[in-house]
């Protein structure tokens, strides 16, 4: 990682932090629910894609104070995300972000609360924006919905779980990854273009830059399963072999997951070169997805 991207990373993760647990913090609720929540939210996770609001939000202005309060909605949802995604009748996973699952900890009701809680808190941090006009709060608001929802992460995930009781086609495959996990990253990139008012073509090249970085964080995702342990992932390794999911190593071997892995990568820096600015970080970032060890 170059000086440049660790440093931006250190100053806006904490300022990413501070804005998600005042918000969590401010919330008047059961305190175990609160506990639950901040539980997840506090044991750790790279923040990728609140780094991503911000890095896009750069390119075309200074940061702007909403675009740490988008950041938190997402990683409320990101973080809901993987507390289902954890629970016994889904991954069945008891180690995330290096700690005991949500459920191992608060039992699967309050997990399975903490997930809603986050959910739907997210978007009521959207609609309370300041300095953001109303067209643009319904927008990002909208956008975020689906995302995250049926036509995004939400539907990704239950054709996820149909790929571990058949074989899925590399079309059916990419239309996983695409919604499982693209769509938000997707939502991420776009927001911080939103904020900075950003034009159409701008935004066009910036979502196909997106859906290249999508597949490729999720095709990383997939052959870090098989490469990484539990201990350096700070979760259980191996688990798409054991419970026989169709991913990108399993239909096109390592190596070919590696080869379409640098593709998406190539692709979405090509993209990049399209813009006007400085776009360095978000080559680093994008440097960053496919070289990650975690
Ligand atoms: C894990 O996401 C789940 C996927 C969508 C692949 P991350 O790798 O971003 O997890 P954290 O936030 O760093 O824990
Ligand atoms: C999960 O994909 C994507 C989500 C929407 C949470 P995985 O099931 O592969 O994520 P990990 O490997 O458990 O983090
Ligand atoms: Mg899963
Ligand atoms: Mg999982
Ligand atoms: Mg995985």
């Amino acid at each position: 990682m170059t000086n440049t991207l660790k440093q931006f990373m250190d100053e806006q993760i904490l300022l990413i932090d501070d804005e998600l647990y005042s918000l969590v913090d401010s919330i008047q609720a059961p305190e175990q629910l609160k506990e639950s929540m901040l539980y997840s939210l506090k044991a750790g996770g790279k923040r990728i894609r609140p780094l991503f609001v911000l890095a896009v939000n750069q390119l075309f202005n200074n940061i702007q104070k909403e675009a740490y309060t988008v950041s938190a909605a997402i990683e409320m949802i990101h973080t809901y995300s993987l507390i289902h995604d954890d629970l016994p009748s889904m991954d069945n996973d008891e180690l995330r972000r290096g700690k005991p699952t949500n459920h191992v900890v608060f039992g699967v009701a309050l997990a399975t609360l903490a997930g809603d809680a986050l959910n739907t808190f997210s978007f009521g941090v959207l609609a309370r924006m300041q300095n953001v006009s109303p067209e643009i709060k319904v927008e990002l608001i909208n956008l975020l919905s689906v995302a995250a929802g049926a036509e995004g992460m939400v539907g990704g995930q239950v054709l996820d779980i149909d790929g571990e009781s058949r074989s899925l086609n590399l079309d059916e495959l990419e239309k996983v990854h695409v919604n499982k996990t693209g769509a938000l990253l997707r939502f991420s990139i776009e927001s911080g273009a939103i904020l900075s008012n950003a034009s159409e073509n701008e935004r066009a090249i910036l979502v196909e830059f997106a859906h290249h970085i999508g597949l490729a964080f999720q095709i990383q995702d997939d052959i870090l399963d098989i490469e990484g342990t539990s201990e350096e992932l700070g979760k259980t390794a191996g688990k798409d072999v054991a419970s026989n999911k169709s991913t990108y190593p399993s239909l096109l071997t390592l190596e070919g997951a590696k080869k379409k892995l640098n593709e998406h990568y190539e692709i979405a820096i090509s993209n990049l070169s399209k813009l006007q600015g400085d776009t360095s970080l978000l080559r680093e970032l994008t440097e960053y997805i496919v070289r990650r060890n975690k």
